[in-house]
């Protein structure tokens, strides 16, 4: 695949700050995680757009620790950002790449998933896809985010693991896709939500966030900071964070958290 060149620049008036986003790929045919490659590479330099993707991981990894499956005929990959966005922002960046993961597999199969707070990707009620974003700060400024996207797109004539039965799906159950057609996807959908993000335009990630939401109005129980809120979702506030109604119409904001159960 070639790279793709897209321009980052934010409008304010008269003044436009231009940043484009050059998309430089990196293939390998097996790692042990992307996210690894991808961090040395940061380290010796590697631009804003390096993307590097492979055909498999030896030991892919998740949110909190968790090995993620990547057999041959899933999309891994992992793109080096240097956003230079306030820390506080810095989960926006997970929020951006599970709604451009979404835009590609709906482009891709017609079928329409749905995000579950924080940035894993659903269809059909089962987990297709999940983001992993690292950061390095300095100043409270994000220097360098690697964002990791792995989704199950071909599934495996081998077999999975016996904790993904019934809770994980793959895309070739529903449609037809690859995972070079989407990965471009992917990438081009993420630049704009990337732009939106850089320009402090939230407003359109929020809308497209909360269409998108799985718990919304849902009863979920939310560990965050050593305790569980348990309430109804009403999706995410202006800065993606979850709002839980609780009891007598008191509302809740949870910023960083994992979602236990819902129903
Ligand atoms: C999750 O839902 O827990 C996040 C999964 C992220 C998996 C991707 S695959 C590409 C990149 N490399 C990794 O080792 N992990 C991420």
């Amino acid at each position: 695949m070639s790279a793709h060149r897209h321009s980052t620049d934010c409008h304010d008036g008269a003044r436009s700050v231009s940043r484009p986003l050059n998309f430089s790929l990196k293939w390998f045919e097996e790692v042990l995680s992307t996210s690894d490659v991808a961090r040395e590479l940061a380290k010796s330099g590697a631009a804003e757009g390096t993307v590097v993707v492979a055909g498999r991981q030896s030991a892919g990894r998740g949110r909190f620790s968790s090995p993620w499956f990547s057999p041959e005929g899933g999309l891994y990959f992992t793109l080096v950002l240097r956003p230079e966005i306030p820390a506080g922002q810095s989960h926006l960046l997970a929020v951006a790449a599970g709604l451009a993961v979404a835009d590609a597999i709906e482009l891709a199969i017609g079928a329409s998933p749905q995000l579950k707070w924080p940035n894993d990707i659903y269809l059909s009620g089962k987990k297709v896809a999940g983001v992993l974003t690292e950061t390095e700060l300095s100043d409270q400024r994000v220097r360098l985010a690697l964002v990791g996207i792995g989704v199950n797109v071909e599934r495996p004539d081998s077999g999975v693991p016996d904790h993904l039965q019934g809770s994980a799906v793959w895309l070739s159950e529903l449609g037809a896709a690859s995972p070079t057609e989407l990965l471009t996807g992917v990438l081009g959908s993420f630049v704009v939500w990337y732009q939106r993000l850089k320009c402090g335009d939230f407003a359109a990630m929020v809308e497209s966030y909360n269409r998108r939401g799985l718990l919304v109005g849902r009863h979920v129980e939310v560990k965050s900071a050593n305790q569980v809120v348990a309430g109804r979702c009403r999706g995410v506030n202006a800065q993606c964070a979850l709002v839980i109604e609780q009891a007598r119409g008191f509302t809740t904001a949870i910023a960083e958290g994992e979602v236990c159960s819902w129903s």
